[in-house]
């Protein structure tokens, strides 16, 4: 299913423009403060070797393109010390290594997205959920600290024990970054719905909250009435806590585990929050609303360093223009809010106010380190039959991340031409190849109109060669299952990747969809894969 894009797409793939390789904070790269591109760049070393792809694959197992290898890192329930275990339904990985010395040894810091109380707590719905199976699932998400290290085999393994290995959960206690109290509290219970992320140019872990409401529901702001999701958890019925402490964007010290939820960033499902450093050091935070006609926001610190200090502006795409949610600024904020901190709880009535474009689901953002374009997965649309999905390509004025006004375009678009569907999380590789995965959902998967699909993917496009632009199946996922969260190591010989939800449409705990990844009879196990391999190396020209 491997097909030359147009002509057009393909040039504008290689966009060769204004930021060369040398000038992009090397923080951008794949979110790795730690990577710096090849100072030779793609220009003068062409890549040459020839991916062989793989076809779409509905078996229960991942499945790789030829060259190329996996191992399981960790699962859910593994041991990360005495006290901690690794948790449910990973996605977003970072790690950061030691040192530049040491590249092979780290932190490694995981999202835990969402539960599900079939494997986690044992909840069959025949009786009511006892407060002990909530905490349980309380526990299951929000992310995992441990450090990895790469043996003398070359297999990455956790370091079990290490001093800065630690759970952050549904019930740490996290403060708000913010001058006044959030629902009359400085401080929340935990995290969850922990999905995409980011890191900062100072070595901290952005998580972001995404699906909030499946928690502690919503609360209409014009009735003062809570409506609870078709997901609910029931954690409401032991845990009264207020829906507006959860939608932030929080920021993790891997080191220490001490945490903070950022207000100025807004409440929304945030899908991820991209960072870019400009050269006076302040910093610009892209962050996606992972719903359908839902909005993209960018951040602009007014200080170096400061996610709490600075403006909040939505992407007003037809007119190629950042629109402020400044309180102070906007009279139609005014009339509409009390305060800057209402706007910032109740971010998607206020973006739409001032003029903010509706989107197909926007999920993860990455920076092009070539040409500083910024790329957006617009998953899919399904009420709009919008099926497939694409990536936005959005080209800020002068390549300046703090300017207001912006062009876009279509980057790629899914569909049987392209052979893949519902783009979710992307990367770079040190070479500028875009890697990214697909997301289409477990109730729709190997059904029409993505039956041509089968499984959830990894694709890749390469950026020089003769397959310039093509999109590359190089893996596909166990039943049901998405593969998340991809981060490469800082040699590019490693890509890490989750594993999220296999099995997670089997009838009960016993009938099961995914034996994944044990097999026999084993329940199915959300894990972190460890990609390697000679195609990987010498794609990227590695020897
Ligand atoms: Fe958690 Fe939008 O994916
Ligand atoms: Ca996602
Ligand atoms: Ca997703």
């Amino acid at each position: 299913m491997n097909k030359h894009l147009n002509r057009r797409t393909f040039l504008e793939f290689l966009g060769r423009g204004s930021v060369g390789l040398s000038v992009v904070p090397a923080f951008m790269l794949s979110c790795d403060p730690s990577k710096k591109p090849k100072d030779d760049g793609p220009d003068q070393n062409p890549v040459s070797q020839v991916l062989k792809g793989i076809d779409p694959s509905d078996e229960d197992k991942v499945v790789l393109a030829e060259g190329f290898d996996y191992d399981v890192l960790v699962k859910w329930g593994d041991p990360i010390s005495d006290k901690d275990q690794f948790g449910f339904n990973n996605d977003y990985i970072a790690f950061m290594p030691d040192s530049a010395e040491n590249p092979n040894e780290g932190i490694m810091w995981v999202n835990h997205e969402y539960t599900d109380p079939r494997f986690v707590s044992a909840f069959t719905g025949e009786q009511d959920k006892t407060k002990e199976q909530v905490e349980k699932e309380m526990y299951s998400v929000g992310g995992s600290i441990f450090k990895v290290k790469k043996n003398e085999k070359g297999n990455w393994e956790v370091q079990n024990n290490a001093p800065e290995n630690r759970r952050v959960t549904a019930q740490t206690e996290i403060t708000f970054n913010w001058q006044e109290p959030i629902a009359g509290s400085d401080k929340a219970m935990g995290t969850l719905a922990n999905c995409s992320g980011g890191i900062t140019p100072w070595g901290t872990i952005l998580t972001c909250e995404e699906n909030y409401d499946s928690f502690y529901g919503e609360k209409d702001f014009n009735t003062g009435e809570l409506t609870r999701s078709r997901f609910d958890y029931g954690w409401l019925e032991f845990f009264e806590n207020p829906s507006e402490h959860y939608g932030w964007v929080v920021e993790v010290d891997p080191k220490t585990g001490e945490s903070q939820k950022h207000i100025a960033l807004g409440r929304c499902a945030h899908e991820c929050a991209t960072v870019v450093e400009l050269a006076d050091k302040r910093v610009v935070v892209y962050t996606g609303d992972d719903a359908n006609d839902e909005c993209l926001y960018k951040f602009v610190s007014s200080k170096p360093g400061s996610l709490s200090e600075g403006t909040l502006y939505v992407a007003n795409v037809e007119a190629g223009r950042w629109e402020s949610l400044d309180y102070a600024s906007q009279e139609v904020l005014q009339e509409n809010f009390s305060s800057q901190t209402e706007v910032l709880i109740r971010l998607r009535e206020a973006s739409k106010l001032v003029g903010g474009s509706p989107l197909d689901r926007p999920e993860d953002i990455e920076i092009d380190p070539v040409n500083g374009n910024v790329l957006v997965a617009l998953t899919n649309n399904i009420p709009k039959d919008n099926y497939y999905g694409s990536i936005l390509k959005l080209e800020e004025k002068e390549g300046d991340h703090s300017a207001m006004t912006f062009a876009t375009d279509t980057f790629l678009a899914g569909g049987e031409d392209t052979g893949f569907a519902a783009p979710d999380n992307m990367a770079f590789d040190i070479k500028g190849n875009l890697w990214f995965t697909s997301d289409i959902s477990g109730s729709k998967m190997n059904k029409e109109p993505y039956l041509a699909f089968k499984n959830n993917g990894l694709f890749v496009v390469p950026r020089e060669g003769e397959q310039a632009g093509q999109v590359i199946q190089i893996a596909s996922a166990p039943s049901d299952a998405e593969f998340t969260g991809p981060f490469f190591a800082p040699d590019g010989r490693t890509l890490f990747l989750s594993v999220q939800h296999p099995g997670e449409t089997s009838p009960s705990a016993e009938e099961l969809s995914s034996h994944w990844p044990e097999g026999g009879d084993a329940i199915p196990r959300p894990s972190i894969i460890a990609i390697t391999g000679s195609a990987l190396d010498s794609f990227q020209g590695l020897a």
